[in-house]
């Protein structure tokens, strides 16, 4: 199966969020990576509901939306509401995290966790069966255009072999530093599914970097 292609809408022109949206819907492109941060939990702010419901009406491909926020037990019918078809909550942000995933499925939507770099892949051991994603982080999460963490391919392997351990579905993802070489390896070591910010939207041809990425 070929790579699932995320690009993260962090890394747009917030001036002409359309014209972004449907060079994704036309790319090779397979989902909306889209970030939202509450400067809790990481220290940037990005956006909320209204943004994604915009993107939601144009968007022809499934929203894959990754939250950096304190508290996400609260708000996921809201992020239901205004169109997530995936939504991953942070391992750090969540106490009863079990119940989240629960609550994220209840709702309809993909459930998945993401991982900070620090944050070991044996703390996934008891949850895995029950996540349709995992999000490894490859830089601290908060800001695009960050230098990739190379750890995180070992952490790509560790996870493969604990999905195929548990016989988990679980995709995996990566965000962070994302490019041809870095997400070369990545698929090497196991990966499904890539987010690439800055390496798709600093690009002189985006729909080009995206498929570069999907042929990986
Ligand atoms: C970082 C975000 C990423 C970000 C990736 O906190 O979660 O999704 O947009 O950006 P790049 O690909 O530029 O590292
Ligand atoms: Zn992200």
């Amino acid at each position: 199966m070929s790579t699932i292609v995320s690009p993260s809408i962090l890394s747009c022109d917030f001036a002409n969020v359309q014209r972004d949206v449907e060079m994704i819907n036309s790319s090779d492109a397979d989902w909306f990576h889209i970030d939202v941060m509450d400067g809790v939990f990481v220290p940037n702010i990005s956006f909320g509901f209204p943004v994604i419901s915009a993107v939601k009406k144009h968007a022809t491909k499934p929203l894959d939306v990754h939250l950096m926020i304190a508290n996400p037990d609260q708000y996921v019918e809201e992020f239901k509401k205004s169109g997530a078809d995936m939504l991953t909550v942070h391992y750090e942000a969540c106490t009863h995290l079990h119940r989240t995933i629960q609550n994220i499925k209840s709702h309809g939507m993909m459930a998945g966790v993401a991982l900070n770099p620090h944050t070991s892949i044996e703390l996934l051991d008891d949850i895995i069966e029950d996540l349709d994603l995992v999000l490894i982080m490859s830089v601290n999460p908060g800001f695009g255009g960050q230098k990739f963490i190379k750890n995180a391919i070992l952490k790509v392997e560790q996870l493969a072999n604990l999905i195929h351990r548990k016989g988990s579905r679980a995709k995996i993802e990566v965000d962070g530093g994302v490019n041809l070489e870095t997400g070369a390896l990545l698929v090497q070591a196991g990966a499904n599914a890539l987010v690439a910010g800055s390496f798709v939207f600093n690009a002189p041809d985006p729909m080009k970097a995206i498929s570069d990425l999907k042929k990986l």
